[in-house]
């Protein structure tokens, strides 16, 4: 739907420069946005379905960890961080030189953002713009982000696109306009009488227009939509990795953020964020299925050698939850004694199961090889 620019143009001065600045008008857009009810639809039974999966699993958490790190790191990915599933993971479980470290951090601040998130919100607190700080402070704790103000709204101008704000794309809200429109988005995120999936894709890219950080706003107004939806109880889990779907659509999302703001069609983003919704939901639950066939069948395997397999088939067991271990994880995790536990990942190398990933004599670690290949497909660097 053609509304015309959601907001006006404050014409400003900035390095020395005449240019117009963009201030949002506040949500919800004016008329209501409108959607398409059968693909509402199809997004909510897909969401559902995700969550339906994990519950029936024997421990809920099981795809907890992989699943937060595939979405930290593609979130990343999306404004070129380098990095890989398994050197996030190599990162995590050890200091090995040789990762591109700036990178990896940086991937691994956003799943500690993100953790932050989810556990202040089971403590009750509200999804609120002092959420948004403290999450933002995580994600630019540490690594190249520390220099950008973590954690505080910016108190200069800035811009997307071209050099300097005369030839930007767009130039976001001045600071002293900030808080005006943060506290309208504030206000918005509790507004119950727009559904939380379509909340969740309004609130992002009003997040994106305001641009209220230095740096990491993507990134934070991506947390946003997982934050939403799981405090809503829309996705009992943050198992849904949605910037896979904007990774692959990287040139549609820009376009689309840009186009609200240019002509107001709300609806044409909404049909965007509901299509992804779906096709990333039903993508994670078909993952679910192909890694619980592959425990099965790894799990047969083991079965079958009886006595001979040790204390191979607990190692498994524990793999399946976090895909990258080393022998004093193991130890500590299982009660294991050493040679029991290196027995035991030996016996697993020697199956294929697992593999050997830094190359190096000591602080060895073993990856669940094709637990970390099927996880790792659409994360490949742009
Ligand atoms: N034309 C645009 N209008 C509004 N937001 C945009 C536009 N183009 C890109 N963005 C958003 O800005 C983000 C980049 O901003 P930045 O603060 O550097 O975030 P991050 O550091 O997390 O990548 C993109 O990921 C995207 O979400
Ligand atoms: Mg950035």
């Amino acid at each position: 739907m053609y509304r015309g620019l959601t907001g006006y143009k404050l014409p400003i001065r900035t390095a020395g420069e005449p240019c117009a600045a963009f201030v949002p008008n506040p949500l919800p857009p004016e008329p209501p946005a409108t959607w398409d009810a059968a693909l509402f639809q199809r997004a909510s039974v897909s969401l559902g379905r995700l969550s339906g999966v994990t519950t029936l699993l024997p421990d809920p958490h099981l795809f907890l960890y992989s699943y937060i790190r595939k979405e930290a790191l593609l979130s990343s990915q999306i404004e070129g961080t380098q990095s890989s599933l398994s050197e996030l993971l190599l990162f995590e479980n050890s200091a090995l030189p040789g990762l591109p470290l700036d990178d990896v951090q940086e991937v691994s601040n956003y799943v500690a953002a993100m953790n932050h998130g989810l556990a202040r919100l089971r403590e009750g607190f509200p999804l609120s713009l002092r959420l948004v700080q403290e999450v933002h402070r995580e994600l630019l704790a540490k690594g190249r982000g520390c220099e950008q103000q973590p954690g505080e709204f910016r108190r200069s101008q800035n811009w997307i696109g071209g050099t300097r704000p005369g030839n930007a794309l767009f130039v976001p809200p001045p600071p002293d306009h900030l808080l005006d429109c943060l506290g309208a988005l504030e206000k918005f995120l509790r507004d119950e009488t727009v559904p939380s999936l379509v909340r969740a894709a309004l609130a992002h890219v009003q997040f994106e227009t305001i641009h209220p950080f230095l740096d990491g706003n993507g990134r934070v107004g991506r947390l946003l939509i997982t934050l939403l939806l799981c405090q809503d109880g829309v996705l009992p889990q943050p198992l849904l990795y949605l910037s896979l779907y904007l990774k692959k659509n990287r040139t549609t999302y820009y376009e689309l953020l840009q186009r609200v703001r240019e002509t107001g069609d709300w609806e044409a983003w909404i049909e965007f964020f509901l299509t992804g919704v779906e096709e990333t939901a039903n993508q994670a639950t078909e993952t679910v299925a192909r890694l619980l066939r592959l425990f099965q069948a790894d799990r047969a395997r083991l079965y079958e050698l009886g006595r001979a397999a040790g204390s191979a088939p607990r190692v498994h067991e524990f793999m399946q939850r976090q895909p990258v271990v080393s022998s004093p994880t193991i130890v500590a995790a299982l009660g294991l004694s050493k040679p029991t536990a290196n027995a035991a990942l030996s016996l697993l190398v020697k199956l294929g199961l697992a593999g050997e990933i830094t190359g190096q004599q000591r602080g060895r670690l073993y990856a669940y090889k094709e637990y970390l290949r099927i996880l790792s497909e659409g994360t490949e660097p742009l």
